[in-house]
């Protein structure tokens, strides 16, 4: 486990929810890039049903709900809160065995991961941004030279599935791929073997 505090702060998600009204066709005719964002909170349900939908638990053997080659999940989500009411701003870690979230830096980290990231107004304006980092050892363990390949594959679903649940809870998100890899790496206070992959601000749409 890559992320190791100095002191465990634990922060546990409410239950994903299973059940929607919306359907998974609406969700794919509702998705759309959105970059602009109203200054109000988001819910720790919403972010909680975000961090599920892009690598939650959802099988046996610790199974996720995006596909991963040779199951050996080289993918770690941190989440940059800045407006949730019911978390203090600051830089977590998903864990999606226990489902929580566990503190990895304090403060709003929002004005440095957008500084790494063309001072794009979409990453200063989120509520939240989930940040897609790779461990990509543990996929190389097997694939060797592939695991570039398999690491960023799979970070394309973990975002999709996140975008598409970002727009069934009426949440608007854009993937953001454009940001100077070390910059944020040191924004981010990323230990050596994890690196940054995707950008994903989220915030309720204006
Ligand atoms: C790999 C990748 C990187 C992207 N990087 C950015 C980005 O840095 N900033 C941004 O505003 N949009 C970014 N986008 C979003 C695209 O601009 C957007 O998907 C495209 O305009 C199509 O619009 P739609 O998502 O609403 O269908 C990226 C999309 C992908 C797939």
């Amino acid at each position: 486990m890559p992320f190791v505090p100095g002191r465990v702060q634990t922060t546990p998600l409410p239950q994903p929810q299973l059940e929607n009204t919306i359907t998974l066709e609406q969700a794919l005719l509702r998705r759309r890039s959105v970059r602009s964002y109203q200054p109000v909170p988001v819910t720790l349900a919403a972010l909680g049903q975000l961090l599920w939908a892009a690598q939650g638990i959802s099988g046996r053997e610790g199974f996720r709900t995006a596909p991963s080659a040779g199951a050996l999940y080289p993918l770690e989500v941190l989440l940059a809160v800045s407006r949730c009411d019911e978390l203090a701003p600051g830089l977590y870690h998903y864990r999606p065995l226990s489902h929580d979230l566990v503190l990895w830096r304090p403060r709003d980290h929002r004005p440095t991961i957008a500084a790494a990231a063309l001072d794009q107004e979409c990453l200063h304006e989120a509520a939240a941004i989930l940040v897609i980092t790779a461990v990509p050892a543990r996929t190389a363990v097997k694939y060797g030279t592939r695991a570039t390949r398999y690491v960023h594959l799979e970070a394309g679903h973990a975002a999709q599935n996140a975008c598409l649940q970002a727009a069934a809870l009426g949440l608007g998100t854009v993937t953001v791929g454009a940001f100077d890899d070390m910059a944020l790496a040191e924004a981010l206070a990323l230990p050596e073997a994890v690196e940054p992959v995707y950008l994903l601000p989220v915030g309720v749409p204006v």
